[in-house]
């Protein structure tokens, strides 16, 4: 899979990519991140990529002609990732507050597409006419405002990337999660086995699989009834 990345900021995208499973992922070929700056596709010689917003008001709105340049450009050189592929990118995604909610469904469908670009607004956002006429859909991370697209970019980069197939081996599998059947992850723990009197629960230790599988069902299950019970009306 390949995701690419419109920013005015890339170097807020560098780092997240350099370290753990996304670098693993990149190394053994199963993803390739590219971060492009707007800049290059700036409309003067000044890098101007944003302009005051019609109808007055605070704040600057990024403009049509960079972002246009840009997806048009990276789009075509977007080979078809298969025979019977259209070429071009798979989704172009905004990521913006007033998106769709990020959540694991969204993040498995979009590890199965062959290449994605992300755009990553600014300021007050970027020019309504490209939301209409290039973005394929809109991603917001959570009901907060951040100052800038690149963290959303760099979670969603992360979260689909390690669902593409082969990123995880066994010990990470990505099976377990929280989320990935609508339930939180069951509790976990490591050596010792009594850590100042505080114990490890005896199931764990028994080493009978059946009864260790049905802790832990029970354990998700409850921690999702406690804290998440939304979960399981999606069920
Ligand atoms: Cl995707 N962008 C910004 N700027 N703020 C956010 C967000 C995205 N998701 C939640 N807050």
């Amino acid at each position: 899979m390949r995701i690419d990345i419109i920013s005015v900021l890339p170097e807020l995208l560098q780092s997240p990519m350099q370290h753990s499973i996304m670098k693993r992922a990149q190394e053994k070929g199963f993803l390739e991140v590219h971060i492009h700056n707007l800049r290059n596709w700036a409309v003067n010689e000044y890098g101007q990529v944003d302009d005051y917003q019609y109808g007055g008001g605070a704040g600057m709105v990024m403009m049509c002609e960079p972002l246009a340049k840009a997806i048009e450009q990276l789009s075509s050189e977007r080979k078809p990732v298969r025979p019977g592929h259209p070429g071009g990118y798979d989704e172009v995604i905004y990521l913006t507050p007033d998106g769709e909610m990020l959540n694991q469904k969204i993040a498995n469908n979009l590890s199965l597409k062959g290449n994605i670009i992300m755009i990553c607004g600014h300021y007050k956002g970027i020019d309504e006419r490209i939301r209409q006429h290039f973005v394929t859909k809109e991603i917001s991370i959570g009901d907060y405002v951040l100052s800038g697209g690149e963290l959303a970019a760099a979670v969603l980069v992360d979260c689909i990337g390690r669902l593409i197939p082969g990123v995880l081996n066994d010990e990470t599998s990505a099976l377990f999660d929280s989320f990935q059947d609508n339930l939180l992850a069951p509790p976990v723990y490591t050596r010792p086995e009594d850590f100042r009197g505080w114990k490890v629960p005896d199931a764990l230790l028994s080493g009978n699989h059946r009864l260790i599988e049905e802790w832990r069902n029970e354990q998700s299950l409850k921690r999702t009834k406690e804290r998440r019970p939304g979960l399981l009306e999606n069920q």
